[in-house]
């Protein structure tokens, strides 16, 4: 399984690489930033999802990989700008110097922007594909990386350094920071390999419950993570003080959760059988992760 993992990873780089040239021109600033950290590793979940959601439903790779390309320079950029001082303030990211520190803030603004304005050129001229479905896809992308998705998101967990947030308000916080670009990357794979609507609900489902233990478990790391593993700084939601299902709950109660929502989303995934194998195990790997 980890094999297949890292050939996927591999995949979506080469891919990647594809995309993003640094032509020799004036502004050449700025696609050297945008490569510094789309390439500074990074686990690329959200491509890897894309993928094997994908190939699960018997889905062409070539169809889906400009939407995985897509998704991985929207989260991205949603990292970048994330780092800023104007938000979590932090230096490190992906085991190198965040972008505005490397390259000031101006341009890690802009190279955010333009990331995100690649992942729709990319796609709004992707060739391979019923078109129909592409233009739906590309609506989900923009509608999950939104106002009512991740950025959503993003201004809550802000706002949650102002005043205290109810469990109820952190919980439909993470749903939309985490959860709503991890859930588009599962439904667009879906949605490109003709899944039906049930598939389509059950990836979803499957997802909603991943991205809740995942970014619970990023809130426990953050909290007893170590910055070499994991390549960005801990104790950031502290020093902001944020409200995290860790300093609500405490270490262990997250845990519980973490566990509960693992499994409802293997449940998700039931009507697949053995072809859900994959996902199942990658998104135990996810939950139990160091880094
Ligand atoms: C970090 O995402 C932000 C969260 C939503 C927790 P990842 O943990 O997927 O970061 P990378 O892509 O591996 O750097
Ligand atoms: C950020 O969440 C999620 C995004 C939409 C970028 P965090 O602020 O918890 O992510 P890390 O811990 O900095 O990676
Ligand atoms: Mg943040
Ligand atoms: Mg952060
Ligand atoms: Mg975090």
């Amino acid at each position: 399984m980890k094999n297949r993992l890292n050939g996927d990873i591999a995949e979506i780089n080469a891919a990647l690489e594809k995309y993003m040239g640094v032509p020799n021109e004036p502004q050449k600033t700025i696609y050297e930033a945008m490569r510094y950290s789309l390439f500074a590793g990074g686990k690329r979940l959200r491509p890897v999802l894309m993928l094997e959601t994908a190939k699960m439903l018997g889905g062409d790779a070539d169809v889906v990989m400009p939407f995985a390309c897509a998704m991985e320079m929207i989260h991205t950029y949603s990292l970048i700008h994330d780092d800023l001082p104007a938000m979590d303030n932090d230096d490190y990211r992906r085991g190198r110097l965040t972008c505005h520190k490397k390259y000031g803030e101006a341009i890690a603004i802009l190279a955010g922007d333009a990331l995100l304005n690649r992942a729709f050129e990319i796609t709004s001229s992707a060739g391979a594909g019923d078109p129909a479905l592409l233009l739906r896809a590309v609506s989900m992308l923009a509608q999950s990386s939104g106002a009512r998705g991740m950025i959503g998101g993003q201004v809550i967990d802000i706002e949650s350094e102002m005043r205290p947030i109810t469990l109820q308000e952190l919980e439909y916080l993470q749903l939309l920071k985490t959860g709503a670009i991890i859930r588009s990357s599962c439904t667009v794979g879906a949605l490109l390999s003709g899944g039906s609507e049930e598939d389509v609900a059950a990836v979803d489902e499957f997802a909603k419950n991943l991205g809740r233990a995942f970014q619970i478990r990023d809130d426990i790391l953050d909290r007893i993570g170590s910055d070499e593993e994991l390549g960005k700084p801990t104790g950031s939601d502290e020093a902001e003080g944020k409200t995290t299902f860790v300093s609500m709950l405490g270490i262990e109660k997250s845990e519980e959760l973490v566990a509960e929502y693992s499994k409802k989303a293997a449940e998700a995934l039931s009507r697949f059988g053995e072809r859900a194998d994959f996902l199942k195990w990658l998104a135990d790997y996810l939950v139990s992760r160091r880094s």
